[in-house]
């Protein structure tokens, strides 16, 4: 990938003559089945542009309650576009058609209307669940019934992908737009991908630049991208074993409670009472083993390209030490 940096073609990517990062727009449209794709600094600012592409000032998007989008993105909806967010709580993370059915504001002059739902797969605050092929048309069909726009925050649809064994462009059909980062699994340095008509696309494309990311000499960036699509999606169903394997370490210690991760990201519950996330942290941290704290008794583990079998088993045993130094 460093080489592929390095080598990379560059133009001005603003005035549309940046060969490498047009190729890696290309690319991302047919990887995603979409008409066009544009390269964006992050995944908030491509999300962002859905919204704004998508929603209007003053109307809703639907979004599960543990979303990226409503939990995480400063509020971006509502500060650039006047959108705001409708939770819907669910069990595991994923909306159902009912769920969906029952947000969308039916049409009345006393109600705020809806634009759009968001959807999320997987689903980061859920643990990396996917949201299964048949449940996701589905509740893309409960919303076109409605009138109503879908939105894909795709972060890690490339992981969805490969557990599922479902082509990303199927995840991607029934919506209207759809995100998938370059800079998490497939391990770019940076930038998201936003797909969808080439219509919604040029209006996107306007609103990247409005919001600061139409970038110069692209091409860096984007052979960076592309040489992580082209070359490590295989690779996830390591970081997927992985993240099986350090469950069922951590399931083994006493004190923590562990789910057996679908995809890349373990959360594991501070079961017995007398754990503290923030002394656990603290003590993993002394091992040389980073996570982060994710609910109030809960922390997060992603694994990841530079994440190897031996750093598993280093993680196994810095949990291992630090629920012996705060058990005693
Ligand atoms: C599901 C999801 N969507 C969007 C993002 C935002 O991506 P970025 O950090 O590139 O802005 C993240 C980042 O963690 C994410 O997990």
């Amino acid at each position: 990938m460093r080489r592929a940096i390095a080598e990379a073609e560059v133009g001005d990517a603003v005035l549309g003559d940046d060969p490498t990062a047009a190729a890696l727009e290309r690319y991302a449209a047919e990887l995603l089945g979409k008409e066009a794709a544009l390269f964006f600094p992050s995944g908030i600012m491509a999300n962002t542009a859905a919204l704004l592409v998508l929603g209007r000032p003053g109307t809703e998007a639907v979004i599960e309650a543990g979303g990226h989008i409503l939990n995480y993105e400063e509020g971006a909806g509502a500060a650039w576009g006047g959108i705001q967010l409708r939770a819907v709580h669910t069990p595991d993370g994923l909306l159902r058609p009912d769920d969906v059915a029952d947000a969308i504001r039916p049409p009345s002059p006393y109600l705020p209307q809806t634009s759009l739902v968001c959807l999320e797969n997987t689903h980061n605050g859920a643990g990396g669940r996917v949201m299964p092929l048949p449940q996701l048309k589905a509740v893309v069909a409960a919303a076109r019934e409605r009138g109503v726009a879908v939105h894909l925050d795709g972060a890690r649809l490339p992981n969805a992908s490969v557990a599922s064994g479902v082509p990303m462009a199927e995840y991607a059909a029934p919506v209207d737009t759809v995100m998938v980062a370059v800079s998490k699994g497939l391990g770019a340095p940076v930038g998201s991908l936003l797909a969808g008509s080439a219509e919604a696309m040029q209006r996107a494309w306007r609103i990247r630049r409005r919001l600061g990311g139409g970038m110069r000499q692209a091409g860096m960036l984007a052979a960076a991208a592309l040489y992580g699509l082209r070359n490590h999606l295989p690779l996830l169903e390591h970081d997927h074993r992985r993240a099986r394997d350090l469950a069922s370490r951590a399931a083994r210690i006493e004190g923590l409670s562990v789910a057996v991760p679908e995809t890349n990201i373990v959360m594991i519950e501070l079961a017995d009472p007398r754990l503290q996330a923030a002394e656990m942290l603290g003590a993993l941290e002394r091992s040389g083993v980073r996570m982060v704290q994710f609910g109030a008794r809960r922390l997060r583990a992603v694994t990841h390209l530079d994440v190897d079998d031996a750093g598993i088993a280093r993680a196994g045993d810095a949990l291992e030490q630090a629920v012996r130094e705060l058990l005693p």
